[in-house]
């Protein structure tokens, strides 16, 4: 099968040395695209900046903003069967990105942001993606009922639940204790546990899932 999958963080510009991003390593997303190679399956990763090194065997197309790895996700997802959106996307940009670096002035600045496009949320309404899709949660609150609420409105078959409000998991960690829920409100929280390792199973359970859907390239 070939899998999609997205990593890391955006980054969204301010001016031409700064920008708005978040504490995303790209850990997870690069663990699930060595998963699923190592399981035998093709992979494109999207990723979005991060320190790590290239995954080997792996297509990797690098991007900055939420904008570029929409439109690298909208290229590739209709030749995957697969696609698992772990990136932490911003979910807003400013509205405009100063020419010049911005200098200091009045003692507070105000920022005015708008929406980035949701790259999961387009995969099915935009995209016509009919593959197995699987979107992260990552929740600091109500973990299973929001991911629940996600799967339902972004039309995914899988969720994976973070929550990030426990220290030492999940984002900018090396080990991640997520819960997976299912369509028909089914649960099954998996144990706390290092990413590589993790990652391995999520590859068995996405590639079991995927194989019970119609997909175009199975
Ligand atoms: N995601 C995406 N594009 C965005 C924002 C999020 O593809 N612009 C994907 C993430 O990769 C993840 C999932 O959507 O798989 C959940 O992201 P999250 O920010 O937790 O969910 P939202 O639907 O944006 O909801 P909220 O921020 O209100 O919790």
């Amino acid at each position: 099968m070939h899998f999609l999958i997205t990593a890391g963080p955006t980054r969204e510009p301010l001016d031409p040395v700064r920008y708005l991003s978040n504490r995303s390593s790209g850990r997870m997303g690069h663990a699930l695209a060595m998963a699923a190679r190592d399981a035998g399956h093709s992979v494109t990763l999207v990723s979005g900046p991060a320190s790590l090194p290239p995954p080997e065997g792996v297509e990797l197309v690098k991007v900055e903003t939420a904008r570029e790895m929409f439109e690298a996700v909208k290229q590739r997802i209709q030749g995957s069967d697969v696609a698992v959106f772990a990136a932490a996307v911003a979910d807003y940009r400013p509205v405009r990105c100063a020419g010049q670096k911005i200098k200091k002035g009045y003692e507070t600045l105000v920022l005015e942001l708008e929406r980035t496009e949701d790259i999961l949320g387009s995969a099915r309404s935009v995209f016509g993606f009919q593959g197995c899709l699987v979107g992260f949660a990552a929740e600091t609150e109500n973990l299973v009922a929001h991911a629940q609420e996600k799967l339902a409105r972004k039309q995914c078959d899988l969720v994976i639940a973070n929550d990030v409000s426990q220290p030492g998991i999940g984002f900018d960690s090396a080990e991640n204790a997520v819960t997976l829920c299912l369509p028909g409100g089914l649960t099954q929280p998996l144990p706390r546990q290092g990413k590589t390792d993790l990652a391995h199973e999520l590859v068995q359970f996405i590639t079991r899932l995927a194989a019970t859907k119609k997909t175009p390239h199975v």
